[in-house]
C-alpha cells in the first residue's frame, strides 16, 4: 500500500486533530467534555447501517473512536480507514489494539485516495470536512465519490448549519481553534450543496444535535448505479 510514510509525494497541508499537532493527544478527551460523544457516534452509525461482508472506507479516522463503534456494531463489514496525520495514525494503532480489533488504518497524502475506482460500499466521515478548505472540501469529495461502487453511500457527520443565534455564537470557539476559512462553509450549511456538485444523488441532513459548541449534522449522499 502507497502510504504518504512511504511516498516521496509531496503532503497536502492539513489541520491536526485539534487544530495543533501538540494538543492531538487530548483530542480525546476534549471531545468527551465538550460534546455529546455517545449520541453523535452511534447516530452515526445507526445511519451508516453497515451490513456483513460490505467495504467501508472510515475518511479521517483520527484517534478510532468512530471506526472502532463502527467494527463493533458490525464486526463482518470490512472497514478501512484512512487519514493524513502519521502522529495521529499511532495514537488509532494503539486504541485498535486495545480493543482487540482489526481495522486496516492508511495514511496518504491528502488528495488521491490509495485506492482504485469503486472500490467501497460506503464511505463513513465524522468532523473531517469542518478542518478542509473549500477546494479540499471538493477535491475529497471527488475522490469519495471515485472509490465508491454504484449505488455506494455516503455518511457525513459534522458541523452544519448553526440552527439559532446561541449556535453560531457557540461555534466561535471551534473556529477559533480549527480556524475560520474551513469551517465557515459548514456553519453557513454549504456542505449539502458540494456533496451534490461532486455528483452524488439523494444528498440531504438526515438530522442534527444542537451541540454546546454548535450544530452537529447527519449529511447523506448516494453515488448513482
Ligand atoms: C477532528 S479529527 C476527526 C477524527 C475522527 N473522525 C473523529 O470522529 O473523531 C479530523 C481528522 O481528519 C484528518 N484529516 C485532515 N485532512 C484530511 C484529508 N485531506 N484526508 C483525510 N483525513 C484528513 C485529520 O488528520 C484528523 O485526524
Amino acid at each position: 500500500m502507497k502510504t504518504a510514510a512511504n511516498m516521496s509525494i509531496k503532503q497536502e497541508t492539513y489541520i491536526p486533530a485539534l487544530g495543533y499537532d501538540r494538543l492531538s493527544n487530548f483530542y480525546d478527551r476534549t471531545i468527551r467534555w465538550t460534546m455529546p460523544e455517545e449520541k453523535f457516534r452511534k447516530r452515526l452509525v445507526e445511519q451508516a447501517d453497515l451490513q456483513t461482508g460490505e467495504k467501508v472506507l472510515e475518511f479521517g479516522f483520527g484517534t478510532a473512536s468512530q471506526t472502532i463503534l463502527l467494527k463493533k456494531q458490525t464486526p463482518g463489514a470490512n472497514i478501512t480507514g484512512v487519514d493524513v496525520d502519521l502522529k495521529i495514525r499511532e495514537l488509532a494503532l494503539e486504541k485498535v489494539l486495545k480493543a482487540g480489533i482489526e481495522i486496516q488504518l492508511d495514511l496518504y497524502h491528502g488528495k488521491t485516495l490509495p485506492y482504485p475506482n469503486a472500490t467501497f460500499d460506503k464511505v463513513v466521515s465524522s468532523l473531517v470536512f469542518h478542518q478542509l478548505d473549500r477546494t479540499q472540501k471538493a477535491s475529497a469529495l471527488g475522490e469519495i465519490h471515485r472509490v465508491l461502487k454504484p449505488g455506494g453511500e455516503l455518511h457525513i457527520g459534522d458541523w452544519g448549519k448553526a440552527r439559532h443565534i446561541g449556535m453560531r455564537l457557540a461555534f466561535l470557539l471551534v473556529q477559533l481553534l480549527d480556524g475560520f476559512k474551513t469551517t465557515n462553509d459548514n456553519v453557513k450549511g454549504l456542505l449539502p450543496g458540494f456533496i451534490e456538485n461532486a455528483g452524488f444523488q439523494e444528498v440531504g441532513e438526515a438530522g442534527f444535535i444542537n451541540t454546546g459548541i454548535g450544530t452537529f449534522s447527519f449529511y447523506h449522499g448516494k453515488k448513482s448505479k
